[in-house]
């Protein structure tokens, strides 16, 4: 996951620290949405998630599979009062999560055992309260946990999880764990039962036949999958896993459209900020370019790429024009020629009442 270290981390602090000095006691999760909401669409998506699983009611309580630095499990948590735990893998994002918790003053317990300890009777624990009172006042009494794990080998029975979790989301996670019977397992036994859509999987999919060998080097060089071409599934592939894994499919909705648009649109944010900085030409500008784009090329449309070059001349340099991303380009070339095999979907489903043992 070499996006996510070094200079990104750094980069991602330094901006988080100047958002806390420019909004003082007002500063809210949302605030920091361009730094840690790392999947498409936002908080659009995680509206819908929260008012489909009624996060508002009661001590309600939601797993995010793969948290990153925490932004939608700190929205979530900030908007309907409800007790998430993300699962991350990577040290330094946790450890990016807690800086960006810390400085929003968002309750957190200090170990999943805890927090199970308070779900399970409420009266008795409560979240470590947070140093700024002000920030208090918009924040229902719903807390963000992080533990760094592995979500294929989560020691769910071993917290006191198994059964706790209302709804679980994944967002843009999955497509870099191979193990998706672990994953799946991992998320089944922290469910209750019932409750459609109660697991929301945001992720990749191969909407043709099989993934060219170019869309996998895209796959594998700058988006971090490790074997694209078993690590992103056909939708069949996915429903069968997760019938395997005693889930119950309610939906299977394409994203393609929709992501396409998104991911466009956030790269041209990015070179427009990046220009009007004068084009800053630093590491983590260069692997943000270069990664944004690689997106936007898996995606594909996006006719007029060339009007970027006269629009953006400076920042471009820093990432597209670097790895001769022109559509002249004859690597770009040949993947514009090609419809893209890779889409976006948003999977719901249930946990089978009939199965397994963790209820
Ligand atoms: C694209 S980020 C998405 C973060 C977050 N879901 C969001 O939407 O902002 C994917 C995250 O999944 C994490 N991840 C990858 N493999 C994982 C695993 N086996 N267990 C837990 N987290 C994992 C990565 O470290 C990364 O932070």
């Amino acid at each position: 996951m070499n996006l996510y270290k070094g200079s990104k981390i750094a980069q991602s602090l330094i901006h988080a620290v100047q958002l806390a000095y420019v909004h003082g006691p007002a500063l809210i999760p949302t605030h920091f949405i361009p730094i840690d909401m790392l999947h498409y669409e936002g908080v659009t998506t995680l509206n819908e998630f929260a008012a489909m699983n009624h996060l508002s009611t009661d001590t309600r309580c939601v797993i995010d599979v793969g948290s990153g630095s925490g932004g939608p499990g700190r929205y979530l948590a900030w908007t309907n009062g409800c007790h998430v735990l993300g699962l991350e893998y990577m040290q330094e994002m946790a450890n990016l999560s807690h800086v960006l918790s810390r400085l929003l003053a968002i309750p957190s317990f200090s170990n999943p055992a805890e927090l199970a300890t308070f779900l399970r009777d409420p009266s008795t624990h409560r979240p470590a309260l947070s140093h700024t009172p002000q920030t208090q006042t918009h924040l229902k009494q719903g807390s963000f946990t992080v533990a760094v794990a592995d979500a294929t080998k989560f020691d769910v029975h071993g917290q006191g999880m198994n059964g706790i979790a209302d709804a679980v989301i994944s967002q843009l996670a999955l497509l870099h764990i191979s193990d998706k019977l672990g994953v799946l397992g991992t998320c089944r036994d922290l469910l209750k039962c019932g409750g459609k859509g109660s697991l929301w999987i945001e992720d990749y999919y191969i909407r043709g036949d099989s993934l060219t060998d170019l869309e996998c080097q895209l796959l594998h060089d700058h988006v971090s999958v490790k074997n694209p071409r078993s690590d992103i599934l056909t939708q069949k592939a996915y429903e069968q896993c997760l019938q395997e894994s005693s889930f119950v499919v309610d939906d299977f909705l394409d994203k393609t459209n929709d992501w396409t648009v998104f991911v466009w649109q956030r790269y041209e944010n990015f070179l427009s900020i990046a220009q009007s900085e004068n084009g800053q030409d630093t590491d983590c500008q260069r692997e943000m370019s270069v990664f944004y784009y690689a997106i936007c090329m898996l995606f594909r449309p996006m006719s007029d790429f060339d009007s970027f070059y006269d629009r953006f001349p400076l920042s471009i340099s820093a990432g597209a024009r670097q790895w001769g991303a022109s559509s002249s380009c004859e690597f770009v070339h040949f993947l514009r020629s090609q419809p893209s095999s890779l889409g976006g979907a948003r999977i719901l489903a249930h946990k089978s009442q009939s199965n397994p043992s963790t209820q």
